[in-house]
C-alpha cells in the first residue's frame, strides 16, 4: 500500500488509518458478461450527465394511472418525487404482469420449516391480495389508515403487506422476534388500527407463539387496535390461541369468502406506503417513513441492476426476514415489480441439519442468493461438508448485506458456495436509504474482497472527514450528498427529530452513521458504524479492520471488536472470538491471534483482551451487539438486552471477561 494511502489527517488533527489493505481483485466472470444486463458504463454517464433524468426514466418503467411532471422537489432535507404522479403499488407488483401475461409465473416458492411447501404463481397472489384488501376493508381500513402486521415468514405476511398498499393503507411490520411491549410501543407510535398477525411459527423444530404475544402487547396498551386478524400457521401445535369476541377473527374465516376483484386505490406518488421502525441512539425507536413512487422504482431498479436479474429464468432467494428492511425491499417490492420468481423460507438454517439452504439450492434450483456475512461466517464454522453434499451450480450472483463482510467470508462464500464462478456483490444501503446505494454490478464491476465498490448510478455517496470536506482518498465519514427515490421522507410523527438525526452533523449532506474509506482505485470500504471506531494511542482504528484479521486466522469463525477504556492508551482493543468447530484453546492461542493481528495490521491494532467465547450476542436480525460488548468489557451495567436473540450469552461472556486478567 503507498504511504499516502494510509492515512487521512481531519481539520481536528485526528488520523483516520486504514491498515489492512486487500490486494486481491476478481473481474466478473465471462459467463456472467456474456448475457449480463450490464457490462459497460452508459447506465453511469446516463446518471451522472442528469441523475433526476435518470430517475424519472427509471420511474417511468413502472405503470402509472397518472403520469408526473415533476421530477423532484428538494426542500432540504424534505424530498418529494414524481409527486403530481399517481400509481399503485401492488398494481404494479401483480395486476400488470398478470395482464402482460405472466400469471402462471410462480412468484413465490413458499417452503415451510417443518417441510411444507406452497407455490404461488402472480395470478393467484393477485387473487389471495385482493381478497385479503376487501376483508381489511370490511373491517373499516381505509385509504390513509395504518395497519400493524406481525407474523412469521409465511405466504400470507407478503399478502397482507399488498393488500394494504392496495387500499391505500400504510403497513407496519414488526419482525416477529420482537416482544410484546416492542410491538406495543409500535402499534401506539403508528396509532395502527387493525393488527394482522398469526397463531406462531416455527423455529428450530418447536413452535413459537406469536398471538399470545400480540394478546400481551393489546392487554396493556395499544388502544387504538380495533380488530385483529389472525393466521392459523401452527394449528394445533400452537399453545392456546385465544380469540376475543368481536375484536378478534380467523383469516381463514374472513379472507377466502371476500370478493376476489378490489379496485387499486391510485394513490399519489408520495403518499405512505409503509413505517419501519428502527433503533436510533435513544430507547424510543424511530418509524421510518417510505412513500410510494420513488420507493418503487428505486427498489426495482437496484434489484434488476444489482443482481442481473433474468425474470424468465432466475430463482431468486433472499434469506433475510420480511420483519426487517432487506425482506421489505428484496423479498416483496423490488422481485415482484420485477416479475420475478423468489424462494422464501421459513425457518432457521439448521432445522433439520446444518445443510437446509442448501437442499432448498439444489432443490429449486436458485440462481440468485442474498443474505447476511452473520449466517456466511456461521456456515464457516460450521464446516464444508454440510455444502459439499448438494449441487449448487445452479447459482450465478451471491449478495451480502447488512454488516460489512471481512475478505475471509467473502472468498469463502465466493469459493464455496459460488464454486469460484460467481460474482459476490456487497451492497451498502440501510432502512433509512429504502433501495441499495453502494454495489458492484455483476457484469462489470472488478470486485475487491471486502468492499462495497461504487456507488450505484443516480446515488451520490461520499466520504468526508471532520470539517465535512470531501476525502478523495483515506477514510472517514460516509455521506449522501443528493437526494434519492427511495430515501426515508422522515421520522413519523417527529421532523425535527429527522432533521438532527441525518441532516445536522454535516449540513447539506445526508450522514449515515457509518465510517467508510475510498482506496487509490477509489473503491469504497465500510468501516462499520462510526461510535465503532476505536482511539488507540491517537490513531483511529475500525474494529472492522480487526475482526477481518483475527477472521482470517484458520483457527477463527467470528470474532467481535470493541473500544474499552484504557489508562495508557486512551482505548484497547478488546475481542470476543469464536473458534471454529474442534480447535481448542490452549494458553498460548490468545497470544497467537494478537501476534496474527499485529501482522496483518501493525501492533497498534493488537487486541489487549481476547475473551473466548462459543457464542456472540447478536439481535434476533443476526447483528452482533457491540454496545453489549462495550459494556461487558467496560464492566458497565448492561442496560436494556431485549433485542438479543440468546439472553444467556451475555452472562457467560460477563464471567469470562471478569475472569481475564486485564492485562497481558
Ligand atoms: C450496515 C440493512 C457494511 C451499516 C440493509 C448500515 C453495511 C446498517 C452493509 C444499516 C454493507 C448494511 N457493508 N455495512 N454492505 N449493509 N450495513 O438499517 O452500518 O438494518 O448503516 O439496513 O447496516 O442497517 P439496516
Amino acid at each position: 500500500m503507498a504511504e499516502d494511502d494510509r492515512s487521512t489527517t481531519t481539520d481536528q488533527g485526528a488520523t483516520i488509518e486504514d491498515f489492512l489493505a486487500e490486494e486481491r481483485t476478481f473481474p466478473p466472470p465471462k459467463s456472467i458478461v456474456s448475457g449480463a444486463l450490464v457490462t459497460d458504463r452508459s447506465l453511469y454517464d446516463e446518471a451522472d450527465a442528469d441523475f433526476e433524468a435518470f430517475w424519472a426514466d427509471r420511474a417511468r418503467e413502472l405503470t402509472w394511472f397518472e403520469p408526473f411532471e415533476s421530477v423532484l422537489e428538494w426542500d432540504l432535507p424534505f424530498a418529494r418525487w414524481f409527486a403530481d404522479g399517481r400509481l399503485n403499488v401492488s398494481y404494479n407488483c401483480l395486476d400488470r404482469h398478470v395482464e402482460a401475461g405472466l400469471g402462471d409465473r410462480v412468484a413465490y416458492h413458499f417452503e415451510g420449516e417443518p417441510g411444507d411447501s406452497r407455490t404461488i404463481t402472480y395470478a393467484e397472489l393477485l387473487e389471495e391480495v385482493s381478497r385479503c384488501a376487501n376483508a381489511l376493508r370490511s373491517l373499516g381500513v381505509e385509504r390513509g389508515d395504518r395497519v400493524a402486521i406481525y407474523m412469521p415468514m409465511v405466504p400470507e405476511l407478503p399478502v397482507a403487506m399488498l393488500a394494504c398498499a392496495r387500499i391505500g393503507a400504510a403497513h407496519s411490520v414488526v419482525f416477529g422476534g420482537f416482544s410484546a411491549d416492542a410491538l406495543r410501543d409500535r402499534i401506539e407510535d403508528a396509532e395502527a388500527k387493525v393488527l394482522i398477525t398469526a397463531d406462531g411459527g416455527w423455529r428450530r423444530g418447536q413452535p413459537v407463539a406469536l398471538k399470545a404475544n400480540a394478546d400481551a402487547a393489546l392487554s396493556n396498551g395499544a388502544r387504538s387496535i380495533e380488530h385483529v386478524v389472525v393466521v392459523r400457521r401452527l394449528g394445533d401445535a400452537a399453545p392456546d390461541t385465544s380469540m376475543a369476541e368481536g375484536r378478534d377473527l380467523w383469516w381463514h374465516e374472513i379472507v377466502p369468502s371476500q370478493p376476489v376483484h378490489c379496485p387499486p386505490e391510485a394513490m399519489g406518488a408520495e403518499d405512505l406506503l409503509y413505517l419501519l421502525y428502527t433503533s436510533g441512539t435513544t430507547a424510543k425507536p424511530k418509524g421510518i417513513m417510505h412513500t410510494t413512487g420513488g420507493y418503487l422504482t428505486q427498489v426495482a431498479f437496484t434489484h434488476r441492476y444489482v443482481f442481473d436479474l433474468h425474470p424468465e429464468t432466475d430463482v431468486y432467494w433472499c434469506a433475510a426476514d420480511i420483519g426487517w428492511v432487506t425482506g421489505h425491499s428484496y423479498i416483496v417490492y423490488g422481485p415482484l415489480a420485477n416479475a420475478a420468481t423468489s424462494v422464501m423460507y421459513e425457518g432457521t438454517p439448521d432445522h433439520p441439519g446444518r445443510d437446509r439452504w442448501w437442499s432448498i439450492i439444489e432443490r429449486y434450483k436458485v440462481t440468485i442468493l442474498y443474505c447476511a456475512p452473520t449466517a456466511i461466517r456461521t456456515f464457516m464454522k460450521w464446516g464444508t461438508e454440510h455444502l459439499e453434499a448438494h449441487d449448487l451450480s445452479s447459482l450465478r450472483v451471491l449478495g451480502s448485506v447488512g454488516e460489512p463482510i471481512n475478505p475471509e467470508a467473502w472468498v469463502w462464500y465466493w469459493q464455496h458456495v459460488g464454486g469460484e464462478r460467481c460474482p459476490v456483490v456487497d451492497t451498502w444501503w440501510q432502512t433509512e436509504t429504502g433501495a441499495i446505494m453502494i454495489s458492484p454490478l455483476p457484469g462489470l464491476t472488478t470486485l475487491k474482497p471486502g468492499s462495497a465498490t461504487f456507488p450505484l448510478p443516480g446515488v451520490a455517496a461520499e466520504v468526508v472527514d471532520d470539517a465535512g470536506t470531501r476525502v478523495e482518498r483515506g477514510g472517514g465519514y460516509l455521506t449522501l450528498s443528493r437526494p434519492w427515490p427511495a430515501m426515508l421522507r422522515g421520522i413519523y410523527g417527529d421532523p425535527a427529530r429527522y432533521r438532527e438525526t441525518y441532516w445536522s452533523r454535516f449540513p447539506g449532506r445526508y450522514f449515515a452513521g457509518d465510517g467508510a474509506k475510498v482506496d487509490q482505485d477509489g473503491y469504497l470500504w465500510l468501516l462499520g458504524r462510526v461510535d465503532d471506531v476505536m482511539n488507540v494511542s491517537g490513531h483511529r482504528v475500525s474494529t472492522t479492520e480487526v475482526e477481518s484479521a483475527l477472521v482470517d486466522h484458520p483457527t477463527v469463525a467470528e470474532a467481535a471488536v470493541v473500544g474499552a477504556t484504557d489508562a495508557t492508551t486512551g482505548q484497547a482493543v478488546i475481542a470476543f472470538v469464536t473458534l471454529k468447530a474442534g480447535v481448542e484453546v490452549d494458553e498460548e492461542h490468545g497470544e497467537a491471534l494478537r501476534r496474527h493481528v499485529a501482522s496483518k495490521i501493525g501492533p497498534i491494532a493488537r487486541p489487549r483482551t481476547i475473551i473466548f467465547t462459543e457464542d456472540l450476542p447478536k439481535t434476533r436480525s443476526g447483528k452482533i451487539m457491540r454496545r453489549l460488548l462495550r459494556d461487558v468489557a467496560e464492566g458497565r451495567d448492561l442496560g436494556d438486552t431485549t433485542t438479543l436473540a440468546d439472553q444467556s450469552v451475555v452472562e457467560e461472556l460477563r464471567t469470562r471477561a471478569t475472569s481475564q486478567p486485564a492485562e497481558e
